[in-house]
């Protein structure tokens, strides 16, 4: 499902190799970026055939518009 999230990076974030499997967030909704904290768990929740607009914390959905 699409989510529109306020994301203000302008560059890449370095990730050294690593002796075990690290996982980078893909949802977007993270607080700890690039890497995966489990808020993905909130997409969960989003209705089908929406886009979920979330506010500027990441936290919560403030807004499902149209999809298309
Ligand atoms: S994939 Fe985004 S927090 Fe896990």
């Amino acid at each position: 499902m699409p989510r529109l999230i306020r994301h203000d990076a302008e560059g890449p974030i370095r990730i050294d190799p690593q002796d075990k499997p690290v996982f980078i967030c893909a949802c977007g909704l993270t607080k700890n970026l690039p890497f995966c904290d489990g808020s993905h768990k909130a997409c969960k929740s989003e209705t089908e055939g929406v886009v979920s607009v979330y506010d500027a914390e990441r936290e919560r959905v403030i807004e499902e518009r149209a999809e298309g």
